[in-house]
């Protein structure tokens, strides 16, 4: 392990003083297009900083090179120095953020941390960092390129190197290195950017049209959000039939050729403090989940018909649910999916009886994403069909 005493030490104490961030123009390889300047993070972190097996290796020149995007002084009862702590990041990952309130896919951020002296100046007691200790690094990921790497999870890569051996990676498992300690910043995809001045306006817009944090200071909703993998797979809901019941497509196979894309009935529940937030503002919050269950027509004891699949009942000629058919889980998430058009994803845990799969992976966009955007009536959602939903736009 790394010298976590230390920063535990530094953490609990809790001085923290903040030492501006300087923008400092570095190299200027950022460009306009957000789209961009994404790819060109991905490109050159993938080619230069991370191999095939995923072993990431530490930025040169950062310190001279790249932009300085904030500080942490930590400071012991004593007035001490303990530690200077100083995070860097690329120009072109400044621009996407600022434009998009997100870290783009091959995204790094780097913190060196510095031993540190104190002593009375004609400031006040002031303090200043020495000699390099160990540094941290963190690597955007939004493909899921790595599974099952101990190392990369949460959407990120996550190293450590010390100054006895400074090019020599020694983190071993990211969820017992790391995570714990930044658990408080999960809901700001893991990065305490609060504290980095260039990017926390853009942080705070993003959260507070996302929901999640800041949803909470103006009376709103904490979303309830999935649950994923360290793999970045998502995993199945628990109790979607006890979320809010929002209505019920139904493409029967006997009126689609044998065989619906969908079969047939579409059970569709939007999560609880979604639909809340939704019904406040009539827009989907960053955090929605909507799951749709399929379930097939009922063999009736009387005969279904074979045209058209119906059946007669107590209540008429008509329809009526048999057994369940899969689970499918819609997502809406512009931190953790930038790439996807509008933060909407799609997951099927199987078109099947169950027991369904208990973890799904994300569709290409093309496969759901696609049809949704030019047909749903409301932001990748098709409201049109269901009545809770349009009452709620409604106010009712
Ligand atoms: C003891 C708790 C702790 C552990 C363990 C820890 N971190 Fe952090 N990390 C923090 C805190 C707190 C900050 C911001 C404040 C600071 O530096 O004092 C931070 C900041 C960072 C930053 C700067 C970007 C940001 O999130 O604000 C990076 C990069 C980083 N950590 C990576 C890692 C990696 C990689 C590991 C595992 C190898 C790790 N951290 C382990 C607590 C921790
Ligand atoms: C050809 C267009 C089309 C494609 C492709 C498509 N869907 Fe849909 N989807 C719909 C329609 C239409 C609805 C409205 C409800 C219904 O008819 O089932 C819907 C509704 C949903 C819903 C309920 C939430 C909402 O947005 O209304 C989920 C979840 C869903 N689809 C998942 C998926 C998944 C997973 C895929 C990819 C495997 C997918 N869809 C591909 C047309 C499509």
């Amino acid at each position: 392990m790394f010298q976590q005493s230390y920063v535990v030490r530094a953490a609990i104490i809790g001085a923290v003083a903040l030492v501006a961030a300087c923008s400092n123009p570095g190299q200027s390889g950022g460009s306009n297009s957000s789209s961009a300047s994404s790819a060109l993070s991905a490109a050159s972190t993938y080619q230069t900083i991370v191999d095939a097996q995923g072993n990431i290796s530490k930025p040169k020149d950062f310190t001279t090179r790249w932009s300085h995007i904030g500080s942490w002084g930590i400071v012991n009862e004593n007035g001490e120095g303990n530690g200077i702590h100083s995070v860097y990041t690329t120009p072109d990952v400044i621009a996407y953020f600022k434009e998009n309130g997100a870290y783009p896919d091959g995204a790094v951020l780097i913190k060196e941390v510095r031993a540190a002296e104190g002593a009375d100046l004609t400031t006040g007691r002031a303090h200043w960092a020495t000699d390099p200790q160990v540094w941290f690094v963190m690597v955007k990921d939004t493909q899921g390129r790595f599974p099952g790497n101990p190392l990369w999870g949460e959407g990120w890569g996550w190293a450590l190197f010390k100054a006895d051996a400074p090019d020599v990676q020694v983190a071993t498992d990211y969820q017992a290195d790391c995570l714990g300690c930044h658990v408080p910043v999960q809901d700001a995809d893991w990065v305490y950017t609060f504290a980095y001045p260039e990017l926390a306006t853009a942080a705070a817009k993003s959260a507070s049209t996302a929901g999640g944090m800041a949803s909470m200071s103006d009376g709103g909703e904490t979303i309830a959000k999935p649950e994923f993998t360290s793999s970045g797979a998502v995993k199945m809901p628990v109790d979607w039939r006890k979320w809010i019941y929002v209505g019920t497509p139904l493409t029967p196979n006997a009126l689609n050729g044998g065989a619906a894309p969908f079969p047939e009935f579409h059970n569709v529940y939007i999560e609880q403090s979604a639909y809340r937030y939704f019904q406040k503002t009539g827009e989907f919050a960053e955090g929605t989940q909507i799951a749709k269950e399929l379930t097939l027509v009922r063999q009736s004891e009387n005969g279904n018909d074979a045209t058209n699949g119906s059946s007669g009942e107590v209540s008429g000629q008509g329809y009526f649910q048999g057994e369940f058919q899969g689970l499918e889980l819609a997502y809406k998430d512009n931190a953790r999916y930038p790439d996807e058009p509008g933060g909407w994803v799609y997951f099927s845990f199987g078109h099947k009886a169950e027991p369904y799969e208990k973890t799904a992976e994300a569709f290409p966009t093309e496969a759901c994403n696609s049809c949704h955007e030019v047909n749903a009536a409301t932001d990748f959602t098709f409201t049109q069909f269901y009545p809770v939903l349009r009452a709620a736009q409604n106010g009712n």
